[in-house]
């Protein structure tokens, strides 16, 4: 077809020849528009519903929605179907910046509950059911409920027992579930929001799975939200020019996972297995698994996808270890810490991929038995890093700043702004 539409680029007829070198004519190609290009004008071709119904069916979903913006989108969208200026809503208080950008854009108060704080190994994991049951104690009035799980470093909620909590007010709960792309496709992985019982879901497509950066899903079922609702407050944000490189890569990681998944994620089981148990060969290297972050107090269930290496046995910065590791070995690692790296494992990963690194991790504890042992940091506990809920996000991320003298002093953290 001729375009004379946006892109400018006119399927990368009038891209610049280094560019098109460097990122490949396909990129361009296949650049079109959404609607009066890929679809036609009223989209009736149906390819961009096509796929999310198919999407739904994989992850046993009534509704699903595409987004090119990122799971920073579709968080935001599913907190503002819940709650409203001026209403509550129950949230863990590890959250990721996009709960806290929805709360100063919408103006929902939010009625923090404490993930469970690992005081030994200075780590977060997701707060119990019980947790959710005392704080709709304290605010009956709720509108629902938002839950990280899994945690980027792997910890689960018992989804299940906070879908129930929400439930019983009969309001709906949220996951947020960026992390989890890959749970529905291996019954060895901890349970997934839809199948828990949660009523909305947001999953970073390009994180764990084989989407392009960006490309993230939010999933609706029952009928505690509506999905016009949902669809119209993603809408309200999102941009009016998605790509569908981004929505083609998210169904395409929909049909692998359809086709191939159970294989797929077997696979890199197996291989996060593997690796996990040569880490823990290494001299002073220690993976944490289930006995490290499950229990009572820690988290009701692991993903070992992220293989979380503790490097406090040799007392290294996961900071140093992670720059020394792209420096001199030219690998990058997700999550670096004070004490730990993270090493996140995919289907994408085998022997090929492990094992320079696990070369790479044995030369990282020879190099650094020479350097200075890292400062121990001292991490206050989860009381000492609350402050008081002065006033609404929204109310405080407008106000006039006005520097405290305590703010100033080094260490000090003021109780109020
Ligand atoms: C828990 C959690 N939620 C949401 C997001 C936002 O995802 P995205 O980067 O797709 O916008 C992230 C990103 O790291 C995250 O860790």
């Amino acid at each position: 077809m001729l375009s004379f539409t946006p892109p400018g680029h006119k399927q990368g007829a009038g891209v610049d020849p280094d560019v098109r070198r460097l990122l490949g004519q396909e990129i361009f190609e296949h650049d079109v528009l959404a609607s009066g290009g890929l679809d036609d004008r009223r989209m009736r071709g149906g390819y961009l519903q096509d796929a999310e119904e198919l999407m739904a069916d994989a992850v046993h979903a009534d509704h699903t929605f595409f987004t090119t913006c990122g799971s920073s989108l579709s968080v935001k969208a599913a907190m503002l179907s819940v709650a409203g200026p001026g209403e509550q809503l129950l949230i863990s208080r590890d959250a990721h910046k996009s709960v806290v950008a929805a709360l100063i854009l919408s103006g929902i108060e939010p009625v923090w509950v404490e993930p469970r704080w690992d005081d030994e190994r200075h780590l977060a994991h997701p707060p119990s059911a019980d947790e959710y049951a005392a704080a709709f104690a304290r605010a009956p009035r709720a509108r629902g409920a938002l839950v990280t799980s899994p945690t980027p470093y792997g910890g689960c909620a018992d989804l299940r027992r906070v879908a129930e909590v929400c439930h019983r007010h009969g309001r709906p709960l949220i996951v947020d579930e960026a992390w989890g792309a890959h749970l529905p496709f291996h019954q060895d992985l901890p349970a997934w929001a839809m199948d828990a019982g949660a009523d909305v879901c947001v999953t970073s497509i390009h994180k764990m799975g084989s989407g392009l950066e960006q490309g993230s899903v939010f999933h609706l079922q029952g009928d505690l939200v509506e999905p016009q609702v949902l669809r119209n407050r993603a809408d309200l944000m999102g941009t009016t020019s998605p790509s569908v490189l981004l929505y083609a890569a998210m169904d395409g990681w929909r049909r692998q996972m359809a086709l191939h998944g159970h294989e797929l994620i077997g696979h890199a089981l197996a291989t996060a297995g593997e690796l996990r148990r040569a880490i823990e060969r290494i001299d002073g290297l220690h993976v944490n698994d289930a006995r490290d972050f499950c229990g009572p107090d820690r988290a009701d269930d692991l993903d070992p996808l992220p293989v979380v290496v503790d490097l406090s046995g040799p007392t290294l910065s996961g900071y140093r270890a992670a720059d020394w590791l792209r420096e001199h070995r030219s690998i990058n690692v997700h999550i670096a810490d004070h004490r730990r790296i993270n090493v996140q494992i995919t289907h994408a990963d085998s022997r090929l991929t492990t094992e320079p690194l696990l070369r790479a991790l044995r030369d990282l504890v020879d190099t650094a038995s020479g350097w200075d042992k890292a400062p121990v940091v001292a991490v206050p506990s989860a009381d000492g890093l609350r402050m008081e809920q002065a006033c609404l996000p929204r109310d405080a991320f407008f106000a006039r700043p006005r520097t405290s003298p305590s703010s100033r002093r080094r260490g000090a953290w003021p109780r109020r702004w």
